[in-house]
């Protein structure tokens, strides 16, 4: 199979943990005969100081043409103080929308090796496995007026969402409580926000649609307490923009540390974006220290999602399981026994694990 792939790796540790993705997928590609060729493009503070833009047109224009794109982090105390408009996660609001990447997929599925590394009690996360679906391309993060008014002295930020909106990010949700244990909890705050009860409205009439799938309506602030007090109980969430980039990272306590998790970001047709839940990371930037296995798996679902493959994502999958087992693990993540290796070493031990492991050798 023959596929294009933009990386953007962005700032900090995103430049760090692109090379791992890449040098994992031409591995795959080896080992199954594909061909995948690859392009890079700048994205946040770097195209700022290259470009003066956080999203240059020619950016936006290979990400249209590419098959997929991975990407890194943006972001960075450099350009901290530049208006909102101009700052580098402007960059990724902008690519996530040019694109239309409505659906964010966020899978939370803790791999047994970790369950001590996390804070919370064994007993209470071992078999939790959640997919956290954000919408990613409406509410406070888009809604117009926005902005500082009243000659300085008061701010705006407007929470926008249109029915379609909504509805299309809903039946997302429903069609993967299909394929996974039926089960949707739907995530809002209808006690205060009338954005909140529409939302519930549409989640109350889609679901005759989807008669097999059992729902509950959760208030974010009591979802926030479960999720990590009895995570169990969740199968799929659905929840608009900002309540998921918020229960996403708090979710990632489950699997012992945020740089474990990868996401998708998609729409209707095969395009999406990859790439880790994290940040750039800037306390660890430049020491080479970074988990990879965020960004790993996440080229491991563009496999899977983008270009339909199933033995290859499930390989890198059980690579990176095999690599934890064997007591390899990044500084980030808190084991009393483990060897701590840097973002080079436990990208060569996945490696390592994906040809001794390969199925079609
Ligand atoms: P962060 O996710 O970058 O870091 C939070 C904490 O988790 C830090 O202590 C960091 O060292 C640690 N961490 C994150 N990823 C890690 C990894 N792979 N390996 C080891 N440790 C890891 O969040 P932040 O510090 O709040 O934000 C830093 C910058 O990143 C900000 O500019 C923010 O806007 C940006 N950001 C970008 C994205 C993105 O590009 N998708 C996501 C979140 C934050
Ligand atoms: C994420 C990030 C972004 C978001 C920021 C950097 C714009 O936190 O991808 O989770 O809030 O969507
Ligand atoms: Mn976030």
């Amino acid at each position: 199979m023959k596929r294009h792939i933009v990386m953007l790796p962005g700032d900090g540790i995103g430049k760090e943990i692109m090379g791992s993705a890449k040098i994992v997928l031409q591995t795959i590609a080896t080992e199954f005969g594909h061909q995948f060729t690859f392009a890079e493009h700048a994205i946040g503070g770097s195209a700022i100081d290259q470009f003066q833009t956080p999203l240059p047109d020619t950016t936006v224009k290979a990400c249209e043409e590419a098959d997929a794109i991975l990407l890194g982090a943006v972001g960075g105390e450099k350009w901290d103080s530049l208006p909102g408009d101009q700052r580098p996660e402007k960059g990724l609001l902008g690519i996530r929308k040019a694109l239309g990447l409505f659906a964010n997929l966020r899978p939370i599925k803790g791999f047994l090796p970790l369950l001590h590394a996390s804070p919370l009690k064994e007993e209470v996360i071992k078999g939790s496995d959640i997919l956290i679906i954000r919408e990613l391309t409406g509410g406070l993060y888009f809604g117009e007026p926005k902005g500082r008014i009243e000659k300085g002295n008061a701010v705006v930020d407007t929470l926008y969402y249109h029915r379609t909106e909504m509805e299309r990010i809903i039946d997302k949700a429903f069609q993967s409580a299909q394929h996974r244990n039926k089960k949707l909890t739907s995530v809002d705050k209808a006690n205060v926000l009338e954005s909140s009860r529409f939302w519930r409205e549409i989640v109350e009439a889609k679901r005759k649609e989807y008669p097999d799938v059992a729902v509950e309506h959760l208030l974010v602030d009591a979802a926030a307490m479960k999720l990590i007090t009895q995570p169990n109980q969740f199968d799929v969430i659905v929840t608009e923009n900002l309540f998921g980039d918020i229960l996403s990272d708090e979710a990632s306590v489950l699997t012992g540390s945020l740089g474990m998790l990868p996401s998708a970001s998609i729409r209707t047709d095969g395009i999406g974006l990859y790439e880790p839940v994290h940040g750039s990371a800037p306390d660890i930037a430049g020491k080479g220290i970074a988990n990879p296995l965020g960004m790993i798996l996440s080229a491991a679902l563009m496999l899977r999602h983008s270009f339909d493959m199933h033995e290859e994502p499930d390989e890198i999958e059980r690579a990176v399981q095999t690599s934890l087992d064997q007591g390899y693990y990044t500084a980030d993540l808190a084991i009393e026994d483990g060897i701590v290796v840097s973002t080079k070493e436990m990208t060569d031990i996945v490696i390592g694990n994906l040809s001794t492991n390969s199925v079609s050798n």
